[in-house]
């Protein structure tokens, strides 16, 4: 990878390509999850998206007018290989689609930053094993998935993310199950699950095949990660107990992930008292294979919480270290808790990012690459288009965080290589459909057309100028 600062924006397969049947793709986890009744609020799903399967085109010269020179996307598991597994096929007209689109990209001076795998399983493979419930067989036939997308992308792709936030797989894919699979103890979401066991056996499988995908790529030239979501957990009071209340719900959230690849290649330790035996263990073999494999930090970060300590023994799906998450601060004020998005998990809160930022470079040492962060505005896909391009909470929220980055950068010295923001495009919001607003270009679903917001626009000259102070 270059020493150019990153900059530019992110999309993930399911959310933006559409065209779910076509050229050969197969089934993922999340069309399954899309034709669940209830379970996408406005009863939506990602089949069209913004359809840049066919637009590719058009978005890469969107990409290039907002002054991006590198674009984070993921590739489409089922559309390489429907079927997903070691021995299954793999599709060339699914190659064929990642092929025109990195070439568009680098035609355009944009470096493609390539997620492995943003959520979207195979549906053969759940249906087959039980996905990534099975380590064995989820390990195999995501390292031999890698090596294909290795062999066919590899000369033009020099930065590799094997997974984005494998926390949302675990915890919202198979405890609270909002997300695909849909698994969760409450039978009221899923017909089958286990929210106090299934969450840490899953979470395992993904670290290991993590790590043996970047084993196998080991021996290439180019630089691979991962990607993990924190929010900042935020002491509600100055008291000791909310303090280390803070530091465990801060260790559930990133490093349950972030322990293993970057400093010690086991769990945090306040993880395994609370969850005894229903944490998996690492055989020396996994240890070895973990830790260290990630060449950097891929930061997605969204928002802040006021963190409290709960008394008593942890539920058994309690995943959060035993506390409660609050936005409200002592007395009754939400201190610097800001704007409510339209995603009631979101409000601005940009000094949180400065501090995580700052806990993660300090607990972990590696460059970090912000990978995603952005804010939907509340109410946005309600106003007539005019008033959604000036979308000036977005704005704010850019402004903000991107100041804090500086900040951290240049106060505290965090290394950090580049910022992606999420996303380019507005487009489908997994369980909450397409009604939060996550793009910086709008979308108008019935025509397809894209517009810039103003966002865009600021962003873009924060690009412009983050790049003008690069060359002095
Ligand atoms: C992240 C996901 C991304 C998007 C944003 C809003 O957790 O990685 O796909 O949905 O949230």
């Amino acid at each position: 990878m270059t020493s150019t600062f990153l900059h530019g924006f992110a999309t993930a397969s399911y959310q933006v390509e559409g065209s779910v049947d076509v050229d050969g793709r197969g089934s993922s986890v999340w069309d399954d999850l899309c034709n669940r009744e209830g379970a996408i609020v406005d009863g939506s799903s990602g089949s069209e998206a913004t359809d840049t399967y066919h637009r590719y085109k058009e978005d890469v010269a969107l990409i290039k007018e907002l002054g991006a020179n590198s674009h984070r996307f993921s590739l489409s598991w089922s559309r390489i290989i429907p079927l997903g597994g070691a021995d299954d096929p793999v599709n060339p007209l699914g190659v064929q689609f990642y092929n025109n689109f990195i070439d568009e990209l680098i035609a355009n001076g944009i470096e493609p930053m390539v997620t492995l795998f943003h959520w979207d399983l195979p549906l053969a493979l759940q249906k087959r094993y039980g996905g990534w419930l099975d380590k064995e067989q989820a390990t195999r036939d995501f390292v031999n998935y890698a090596r294909v997308c290795f062999s066919h992308f590899g000369d033009r792709v020099k930065l590799w993310i094997t997974l984005n936030e494998p926390f949302c797989t675990s915890i919202l894919g198979h405890s609270l199950g909002v997300h695909a699979p849909g698994r969760s103890s409450d039978r009221t979401k899923s017909p089958e699950g286990d929210s106090a066991t299934e969450p840490w056996i899953v979470g395992h499988s993904l670290l290991v095949a993590h790590a043996s995908a970047v084993d196998l790529y080991r021996r290439e030239e180019g630089e691979i990660g991962i990607s993990l979501n924190g929010d900042w957990c935020e002491p509600w009071d100055d008291s000791e107990e909310n303090i280390a209340a803070a530091q465990r719900a801060q260790e559930f959230w990133v490093s349950w992930f972030a322990d293993p690849i970057y400093l010690t290649g086991d769990y945090p330790s306040c993880m395994r008292e609370q969850l005894g035996d229903r944490l998996p263990t690492f055989s020396k073999e996994e240890k070895k294979l973990v830790l260290g494999s990630s060449d950097f930090y891929g930061m997605n970060h969204y928002t802040s919480n006021l963190i409290k300590n709960k008394s008593g023994p942890a539920a058994a799906d309690d995943y959060q270290g035993n506390v409660e998450y609050t936005t409200v601060g002592p007395n009754g004020n939400p201190p610097a808790l800001g704007y409510q998005s339209q995603c009631g998990w979101l409000q601005t809160a940009p000094w949180g990012f400065r501090k995580l930022l700052v806990w993660i470079y300090k607990r972990y040492g590696v460059p970090i690459i912000v990978t995603e962060n952005g804010m939907p505005v509340r109410g946005e896909g309600d106003l007539p288009i005019e008033q959604a391009l000036n979308d000036g909470p977005r704005v704010d929220f850019f402004k903000g965080y991107l100041e804090n980055l500086e900040l951290a950068m240049k106060e505290d010295g965090v290394a950090v290589r580049g910022y992606i923001a999420w996303s380019l495009l507005d487009n489908f919001e997994w369980a909450e459909g397409y009604i939060p607003r996550f793009g910086v270009v709008y979308v108008d679903y019935t025509t397809q057309k894209r517009t810039p917001k103003r966002s865009a626009h600021f962003i873009k000259q924060w690009f412009e100028e983050k790049q003008e102070k690069e060359q002095q």
